[in-house]
């Protein structure tokens, strides 16, 4: 098969981790018979230094002629890098957003598991993480908060801002039949998770997933507040399966569930469109403190070029091929700094790398 992927970097350590992805694919395509093209862009900081924007129109045009698109992360420190002294609309978050939404990405899954390999690391006490956890976030990613129509403004005389939370019922609905669908090929479960006692948006959000369910008739739904959410994650994060949300809500609850697993590190992500195109990138961010030293956590892109595999290519074989060399290589003991645990053996970014290429 021949994959056209486009690759961005970005910042921080977004080019260290992309580069052992890169070299898992190619240790797929070489095993498996595919050619991989790869195409370099340019987003985030990376591209405000070159071209003075975070995103070009030419970049969404190539991310939009590839096949799928590889991502490291964006962005910097938000205290000291000369991006965040520009317009919130030119700074780097906005061009992944901008991305997004061009891209018309709206179903972002973050599949939050527990490693057996990895239970040392997870901050939660012993008779929870005993039960383990295999979590799927859906999380709408083109609506809500992050869309709506913000402004700042002196409103009688106080300085007032203003972000708007909408969602309409299509867009509820599209990502609710993507989670049920998912959920289909799991264990069945989805919950809803919401503040329909407060928001009207979420009870429109309820009223739609309720509908939507009666389509799926032997997937079990449960609805949750978000506030019981964050905390049942920390309870009893087993009992989840599918966990469907709108933006901002997925936004925090991906970090909280990914950080009851051991490490942001871990934690992969695929955005969807409603074809078989995606953008593939680390949940985690450009950790710009750790930049350049090689001891971030490959483990995300390289899951989420897993993700890519399965969810772009329909290659499951490889995709496969891919978690279970992970999955070797963390039980020969092999860990980043983030996931180290006593007993084990300490490598950097690129020796992690290496050794799940060598196992797929
Ligand atoms: C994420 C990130 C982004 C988001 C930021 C960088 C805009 O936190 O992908 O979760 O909030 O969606
Ligand atoms: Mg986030």
């Amino acid at each position: 098969m021949n994959l056209n992927l486009a690759v961005i970097s970005g910042d921080g350590i977004g080019p260290e981790v992309v580069r052992e992805a890169r070299k898992v694919l190619d240790r797929i395509a070489e095993k498996y018979g595919h050619e991989i093209h790869y195409t370099d862009l340019l987003m985030g900081g990376a591209s405000i230094d070159i071209h003075g924007v975070p995103l070009t129109d030419e970049t969404i045009e190539i991310a939009k002629s590839s096949d799928a698109v590889l991502m490291g992360s964006i962005g910097g420190n938000a205290a000291t890098s000369p991006w965040y002294k520009l317009p919130a609309d030119r700074r780097p978050e906005a061009g992944l957003l901008k991305l997004r939404k061009s891209l018309g990405l709206f179903a972002n899954l973050r599949p939050a598991i527990l490693y057996k390999e990895l239970q040392d690391a997870c901050p939660l006490r012993k008779d929870i993480s005993d039960k383990g956890f295999d979590m799927m976030i859906m999380r709408e990613l083109t609506g809500g908060l992050y869309f709506g129509a913000r402004e700042t403004k002196e409103v009688d005389g106080v300085m007032t801002a203003i972000d708007t939370l909408t969602y309409n019922e299509n867009e509820i609905r599209r990502i609710a039949k993507r989670a049920f669908d998912i959920a289909g090929k799991r264990r069945k479960k989805v919950c809803s998770v919401d503040k329909a006692n407060v928001l009207d948006s979420s009870r429109l959000w309820r009223k739609v997933v309720e509908e939507v369910a009666k389509e799926y008739p032997e997937i079990e739904l449960t609805h949750m507040l978000v506030d019981n959410c964050a905390m049942q994650l920390v309870k009893d994060p087993a009992q989840f399966d599918v966990i469907l949300t709108e933006n901002m809500f997925g936004d925090i609850l991906s970090d909280e569930a990914s950080m009851v697993t051991g490490s942001i590190g871990m934690l992969a992500s695929a955005s969807l469109n409603d074809s078989k195109f995606g953008l593939y990138e680390p949940s985690g961010g450009s950790a710009p403190d750790i930049a350049g030293q090689n001891i971030a956590n490959p483990i995300a892109t390289i899951l989420s070029a897993a993700m890519m595999l399965r969810y772009s290519f329909d290659l499951d074989k490889e995709a496969n091929a891919i978690e279970q060399a992970v999955s070797q290589v963390l039980a020969e003991g092999y860990r980043t700094g983030d996931i180290m645990s006593e007993g084990c053996r300490r490598v950097g970014t690129t020796e992690m790398g290496d050794l799940i290429a060598e196992r797929v």
